[in-house]
């Protein structure tokens, strides 16, 4: 079986026009990793970064991202609601509120395969790739992820930039191919360390 990606979208879309928008992509995520072996087989698992652009549009974006053992993301923020489905390997979520000195840690979770995170527009979270396994997951994001005026903090104490979308646009542009037909999508498929320790 194959994973629906137009489906997928269009149910994401809906989702968003929905009165509780958290709990229905919630559930449209969790009903996606149910068929767990159809996203392995379209972005399966590796030993690199991989980025899949499902659905880049002003109102949705709708991502694959495949990161290595020992994956890092600094805080940030979306500035959009979110939800991530893991599909293979664990994400470990710090959360933060910002404060007068930077940050301040409120809590953790990990979210293990076949689970599903949703995450109002203002959450400031960092996340890690868990585990002895690459982190393989569905992200849906209410908005223009790539382009998006957004915050992340760097640093210690943690200090607040400007989210360098560039860098993520440059990651998403260095390889491409259409999966569905419902929107322009875009593959990344790189081994580029250089660009995971940079991010760290
Ligand atoms: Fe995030």
């Amino acid at each position: 079986m194959l994973f629906d990606a137009d489906g997928f979208v269009t149910r994401c879309r809906a989702a968003l026009g929905a009165a509780d928008v958290l709990t229905a992509l919630s559930a449209v995520v969790a009903e996606a990793l149910v068929h767990r072996a159809a996203l392995v087989s379209a972005i399966a698992p590796g030993h690199g970064m991989r980025v899949s652009v499902l659905c880049e549009r002003p109102e949705l974006t709708v991502v694959q991202f495949v990161t290595p053992k020992g994956f890092a993301f600094p805080p940030h923020d979306h500035a959009m609601v979110s939800a991530v489905g893991v599909y293979a390997g664990a994400e470990e979520n710090v959360y933060y509120e910002a404060d007068a000195a930077g940050l301040r840690e409120t809590g953790r979770r990990l979210v293990a395969t076949g689970e599903v995170a949703v995450h109002a527009a203002d959450v400031i979270h960092s996340i890690a790739s868990a585990g002895d396994e690459p982190l393989a997951a569905l992200h849906v994001y209410g908005g223009d992820f790539f382009h998006a005026e957004r915050s992340e903090w760097r640093g210690s104490p943690f200090a607040r930039h400007d989210y360098d979308t560039a860098r993520l646009r440059a990651l998403a542009a260095s390889g491409r191919r259409c999966l569905a037909t419902a929107c322009r999508q875009r593959v990344a498929e790189t081994a580029d360390r250089a660009h995971v320790d940079r991010v760290k």
